[in-house]
This record gives structure tokens, sequence and C-alpha cells, in this order.
């Protein structure tokens, strides 16, 4: 196979400076740099030529584990087939095929998915659908948009507007107005080393309930949150949380979005999670896992209701003003419909409820460890928690991960939080090696 150069090069420290790398202290990963250059299965290597075990599935995406054979066919035929093809007033077949098959996995009630390319693009279109939708619906008032502090949409001004990380909204400023934020739901003196769902923390969503009362119900569209929160450090929702959540959306004629850009595709339990959570939302946001990662992609699906009041006016009216050159791209829907029937085929959907079990013991082992203040876990997800270093918010987690990384395990920290998201084809052994590693590393820090 011809190649562009050898990716195994390592290169000088001049030449990496014009790549711009996204959320990363670029100045600091220049001066010692940590480049990945294949992956195989659970494992990434790395320049050196030192394997990694990847606890994190590269951004919670590769759930299957890498460079799945399958995968990586369906994308080299469809490249030799049909490198693109236009979505707008026309198609190509895949798209269909992968829409419906997605459709088949959505919880009941599921009709309809628009294609985009990430989760960002994913959030940004259903804002825009609910706010559509309630328009349509002749609820044009119907323009505020809820999110939730600690929440992660992604970086688009619609994501980051409902966004709950005060460190992305605050370099912006200019963020577009209409909208609010529920509390979070974390409480570490009420909740602190939880097995799975807490059981305190319900009542939190009745401050849906003021927000709605505060602002009126005929100026709220749409609430969005993620079933568990990810980025900010695996936040499981409490023991009936999201179906109050649910309850109140309904008794306001309020859409309810679920952000499964992390959850879905197996990681917590279901091919979505709100399967797994009990509660249908109105719309499912999805990147990811999608396509296991080795395509971008994201997609928007929505229940037949939604999609029902938009397909109105005039019969050749496009009815959305919305999409992109890239939408249902053919090499991401072949990564994707490959994607889809491993996870069918090796049953990957399940395995989190499986491994759970195991997973969570070896996760809460860390208890009592030097510096660790809480751990949580669900599915095939799990977070420890460290005490920061007074004045140095991230330090700890950066150093811990360095020093797994050192050690040859890839475990992400988002601020001093170690958080774990493994493919989900791991194995017991690997789990045990995740865990001990970051052990080790506590023990001698
Ligand atoms: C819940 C959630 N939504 C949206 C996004 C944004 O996805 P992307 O980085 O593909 O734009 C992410 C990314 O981590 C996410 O976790």
């Amino acid at each position: 196979m011809s190649q562009i150069q050898n990716p195994s090069a390592i290169p000088s420290p001049a030449s990496l400076d014009p790549y711009w790398m996204p959320f990363t202290s670029n100045r600091r990963f220049k001066q010692n740099p940590q480049l990945l250059v294949e992956a195989d299965g659970m494992y990434y290597t790395r320049a050196d030529g030192k394997r990694v075990l990847d606890g994190i599935a590269g951004l919670w995406c590769v759930n299957a584990g890498h460079r799945r054979r399958e995968i990586v066919e369906a994308i080299s035929c469809m490249a030799h087939q049909l490198d693109y093809a236009p979505s707008f007033q026309s198609g190509h077949p895949l798209a269909f095929e992968f829409a419906e098959q997605l459709v088949s996995e959505a919880p009941a009630g599921f009709s309809n998915v628009f294609f985009s390319n990430s989760g960002s693009e994913a959030v940004d279109t259903a804002l825009k659908i609910a706010l559509a939708y309630q328009r349509a619906r002749g609820n044009a008032s119907r323009v505020r948009l809820i999110g939730r502090a600690r929440a992660y949409h992604g970086v688009g001004f619609g994501g980051l507007s409902v966004s709950g990380i005060s460190s992305h909204r605050k370099a912006f400023g200019n963020l577009p107005p209409y909208t609010d934020h529920l509390p979070h739901t974390y409480n570490r003196a009420e909740m602190g080393f939880s097995r799975g769902q807490p059981t305190w923390g319900a009542h939190l969503a009745d401050d849906l309930s003021n927000l709605v009362a505060l602002h009126d119900a005929s100026t709220v569209a749409a609430v969005i949150v993620e079933p568990v929160s990810g980025s900010t450090g695996v936040l499981v929702p409490p023991v009936d949380y999201l179906q109050r959540l649910r309850k109140i959306c309904d008794e306001h004629g309020i859409l309810l979005i679920f952000d499964e850009v992390i959850t879905g595709f197996g990681r917590v339990g279901g091919a979505f999670s709100a399967d797994f959570f009990g509660v249908v939302p109105d719309i499912i946001t999805s990147a990811k896992g999608l396509t296991n990662g080795a395509v971008p992609m994201g997609a928007t699906l929505v229940r037949s209701h939604v999609y029902d009041a938009l397909m109105q006016g005039a019969p050749d009216a496009i009815e959305l003003p919305h999409g992109y050159t890239y939408s249902g791209h053919p090499l991401a829907c072949a990564a994707g419909l490959a994607a889809l029937k491993i996870y069918r085929d090796e049953e990957l959907f399940s395995r989190a409820q499986r491994m759970s079990p195991y997973w969570e013991d070896a996760a809460h082992s860390l208890k009592g460890l030097p510096y660790v203040v809480d751990i949580r876990n669900i599915g095939l997800l799990a977070a420890i928690e460290l005490e920061p270093i007074p004045g140095q918010p991230g330090k700890r987690g950066y150093d811990c991960h360095m020093r797994c990384l050192e050690k040859g395990a890839l475990i992400r920290a988002t601020g001093d939080t170690m958080v774990f998201s493994p493919p989900l084809i791991i194995e017991k052994e690997e789990v045990d090696t995740l865990f001990s590693t970051l052990t080790d590393v506590l023990k001698n820090m």
C-alpha cells in the first residue's frame, strides 16, 4: 500500500509548530510530544514503539476497538466506488440504508435521522430542529433553550450556549441569548462513592419547574441534557431524575433532547442509554461510536411527531433549511453500517452491562488510595476524582495522566478527575491493568 509519508517518523520540534491543536496546551505538548502512530484492538502504538492500552476508546468513540478489519474494508470499498455524493436534492443508497438501520436501534417512536459530521453539529442540528418544530406548531415565542451546569454539548455556538463548563464559555463571551441552565446533579456529600446511579438527587429535576415558572412555558422550546455527563467527569443521573425531567417537559409542551454523543452505542447499555434508563426523549444526538470513530459523523434522531410537524407547507418546499456538504457522506455511512454490524454480531450493546459488576468492583477498589475523593461508574464508564493540588487545579490530573501513559495506559484527565471509557471489547485482565496502573501511580505520587 502506498503511503504519503512514514507515519512513525518523529517530527522535528519546528515542524510541530503550524498545527494548532484543539483543546490542548500547545506549548506544553510540543515540548514533549506524545504521538500515537498505530492502533489495533485495545492498543495504540506510540512513535517510540511502546504499546499503550487504550482506557478511553480514543476519545470515547472507538467502542468496537481499533482498526476493525470490516470497517477498514467497508471504507476502502466505498472510496473506490463512490468517493462523494451531494446530499442536497440528491442522495446515495447507503445514507438511506444507514438511517433505516439506526432508526431500528433507537427507542420506539423514533422515525428519522439527520446526518452531520460531529457531535457538535448533531447538537446544533437538534437545537435548530427543536426551534423549527415549535415555530411550525404555531409556538414562535418558544425560543428558549435550557441546558445544565457542567454539561458539554460540543463547541458550536448553539451547543456552547447550553453547555455549562464555564471555562469553555467565558473565553468567547458572545453566545446566543435566550438560554438558561438547570443545576448539575453532583453533590459529593450526598452521593460520594455511589455505585451506579446515586439514590439521592431526583428532586434536582424539579428545578426545571422553577425555570419554567420564571420564564413562562410559552418561551421555552427544549431542554437538553447528557443522560450521563461525560466530559465533566462522569456524573451519573440520580435514580428517577431523568423520569422527572421527562414528566415536567410533557406537562409544559417542552421537547426533551438527550445528548448521547458519549452514552450511545453500548457505552452505558443498549444502543442508546435512553433504553437503559427507561426514558424516551423527543430527540437524540449521537456521534463518536456511530462510526466507531473511523470517519467523522454525527446523527440527530427524532421521533415521528417532530418530523411530521416539519413536513408541512408546499409539497416541493425545503422543509428544513439546514444541512452540511458532507451530511451522509458515503465513507461515513459505510463505516457506520460496518460498525453497527460488529456491535450487533458481537453483542456489544449488552457487553457494558455484562462487564459492569467486574468494572464497578475494579473502579471502587481504588477507594482509600491517596488523593481519591470520589469514584463514580455506570456501564463501561468510570471516574476517579482526585483532590487538586492547592492553587494548581488540573495539575494532579495531568501528572497522573502522563505517568499512566509512561506505564503504558491511556487514561484521560478532565481537570483532576481520571476518566475511563475503554473499547467495549475490553477483557477482565485489561480492566485490571488499567486500574492497577492508576493505583501504582497514586501510591507513588
Ligand atoms: C455529550 C457530547 N456532546 C457533544 C460533543 C461534541 O462532539 P464533537 O467533538 O464530535 O463535536 C461531545 C464530545 O465529547 C460530547 O461528549
